[in-house]
């Protein structure tokens, strides 16, 4: 009975952390400047990082339907089963700023579904890996990043529902979510156009082509949900969009 109480205590406590160390929408990012104005082509060429996992798979699968010329960085470009006349994929490793900067030459706009399955270490994977991402694209002049995070942290603590609160988050989580808080800091204090995409628990369904998207979605109560393939469609949506220009949107079914 005293370890749940403490462990309630400590899943509160560390709600309460990602909630303040995350990125808020409400907060205005500092250093950015305010969004371009002048009209511009949208962008065709795109990196994508993460590119051979779930969400990153779907991202390039559907960035090549949507007609982008695709560059993919992999560590292992032999695990991305897709080939494509627009599809270019460079072996590099986020952690490796010269690897990361090779990729992003010639770029217009940068898609990340970076993730890792190291759960029960301290890692600066993510928050890093974007860090080198930011450099690489500031010294190549691309403006656009749409990054992949999660629902559960900043302005969005709580949302992934009770059980990912109390106790996923808490048992499992904590120390990648705190990477993901250093993450969106990264990214909301870079000078880029970002936008961050903050997914509820993802799956492997079937595209269904529509989710809902808000800077106030998610549920404290019951976990939201949504596929990857979903996922992948609204981070493309948001590569030539500006509804969400440096704010960081929930999406889930
Ligand atoms: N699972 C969920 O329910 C959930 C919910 C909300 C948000 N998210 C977040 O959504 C994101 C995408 O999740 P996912 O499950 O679709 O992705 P994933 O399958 O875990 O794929 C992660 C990708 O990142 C790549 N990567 C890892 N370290 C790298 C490095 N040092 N350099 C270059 N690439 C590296 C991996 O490459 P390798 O193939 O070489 O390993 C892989 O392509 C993650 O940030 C995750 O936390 C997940």
């Amino acid at each position: 009975m005293t370890f749940l109480l403490l462990f309630l205590a400590y899943a509160l406590l560390l709600s309460g952390a990602l909630a303040r160390a995350g990125h808020r929408s409400s907060a205005p990012a500092p250093g950015a400047p305010p969004p371009a104005a002048e009209p511009r082509t949208p962008p065709t060429r795109v990196l994508i990082v993460g590119a051979t996992g779930g969400t990153g798979r779907q991202l390039v699968a559907q960035a090549l339907e949507r007609g982008h010329a695709v560059t993919a960085l992999a560590r292992d470009p032999s695990s991305l089963p897709i080939n494509h006349p627009r599809l270019r994929v460079v072996k590099g490793d986020v952690l490796d700023p010269a690897s990361v900067e090779a990729a992003m030459r010639g770029q217009e706009a940068v898609l990340s579904a970076l993730g890792h399955r190291r759960y029960f270490h301290p890692t600066r994977i993510l928050s890093e890996g974007t860090r080198n991402i930011l450099r690489a694209m500031e010294t190549h002049g691309v403006r656009r990043l749409v990054c992949e995070t999660s629902l559960g942290i900043g302005d969005s603590a709580g949302r992934l529902g009770l059980f990912y609160t109390l106790f996923i988050i808490p048992a499992i989580l904590p120390f990648y979510f705190w990477d993901k808080t250093r993450q969106e800091r990264i990214i909301a204090g870079s000078a880029a156009e970002w936008v961050i995409v903050r997914p509820g628990v993802l799956t492997n369904g079937a595209r269904r082509g529509r989710a809902r998207h808000g800077l106030r979605l998610g549920g404290f109560l019951l976990t939201v949900r949504i596929s990857r393939a979903d996922v992948a469609g609204f981070m493309l949506d948001q590569v030539r969009s500006d509804t969400y220009l440096r704010s960081a949107p929930g999406v889930c079914w």
